[in-house]
């Protein structure tokens, strides 16, 4: 496991809102030490490209081959921001527990959007907000809070968020049932000494934080913009002053 979730639990939620067949090229992204890849191709019968950008490649195909996944899970190490791959490539895309680190980009998702065929899905699933709070961080998460956790957000705001570029079309935006209890028994489980984060979740019981998910469908009648890598300039010397220095005041 690669993070505060159990990413097997996240995925097998996450996908009984997809529709992933038998041959499909999944992108998995930010699939840290690789575990929802190989179980995406164990339970679908899919190819996974099983790509992360702070977890090692190498690393990460030894736990492929161990699994008897090699030959239809390839590790990849990119940036999310700056992925390798040609457009319509995928039939969809997964991802597990982070997508907020770089999806909250108002441009983010016409940019992934792009390595998807037409007609094929985003699929997110992960930690994030039950219900929002404005202003202050309430006192029971203060001790936990930390600002990077600004990047988690609601269902109803990745719904909306998603929704606003027209891009694609969202077929679900949810929030897991009684799923602190399932962040708070696995942090017990694999980190019982993460007493803050425990503690903060405990206190929480589901009023701002919980698991997330969504899943959108490419538009088939919405055309993408290619990315923007270069605009040609051609730079011409002109004098910047038509006068004579020695006229002006
Ligand atoms: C909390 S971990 C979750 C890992 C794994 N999906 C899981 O659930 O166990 C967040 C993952 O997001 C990945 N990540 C964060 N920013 C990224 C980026 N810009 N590009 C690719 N992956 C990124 C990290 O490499 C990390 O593995």
């Amino acid at each position: 496991m690669s993070g505060g979730a159990n990413s097997l639990w996240l995925t097998e939620w996450l996908t009984s809102a997809m529709d992933l067949r038998p041959g499909m090229r999944i992108l998995d992204l930010g699939c840290g030490r690789g575990a929802s890849s190989v179980f995406l191709h164990n339970e679908f019968d899919v190819q996974v490209w099983s790509t992360d950008l702070w977890f090692d490649a190498d690393d990460r195909r030894r736990r492929i081959v161990d699994a008897d996944a090699a030959d239809a899970v390839f590790p990849v190490h990119a940036d999310a921001r700056a992925l390798p791959f040609a457009a319509d490539f995928f039939d969809a895309v997964v991802s597990i527990d982070s997508f907020p680190y770089y999806g909250t980009d108002d441009l983010y998702l016409g940019y992934l959007a792009r390595f998807v065929a037409p007609g094929g899905q985003i699929g997110i699933a992960g930690a994030g907000l039950s219900a929002d709070f404005t202003g202050a961080v309430p006192d029971h998460l203060a001790p936990w809070w930390e600002p990077s956790m600004a990047c988690l957000h609601t269902a109803a705001w990745w719904r909306e968020h998603w929704a606003r570029g027209g891009v694609v079309d969202v077929e679900c935006a949810d929030t897991m049932t009684e799923g602190w209890t399932f962040w708070r028994d696995w942090q017990l489980e694999v980190a019982p000494d993460n007493t803050v984060e425990i503690e903060a979740i405990t206190a929480d019981a589901g009023r701002h934080f919980g698991y997330v998910r969504a899943v959108a469908r490419r538009r088939t009648d919405v055309a993408l913009d290619e990315p923007i890598t270069t605009i040609p300039t051609r730079y011409e010397r002109h004098p910047v002053f038509r006068s004579d220095p020695v006229d002006r005041p």
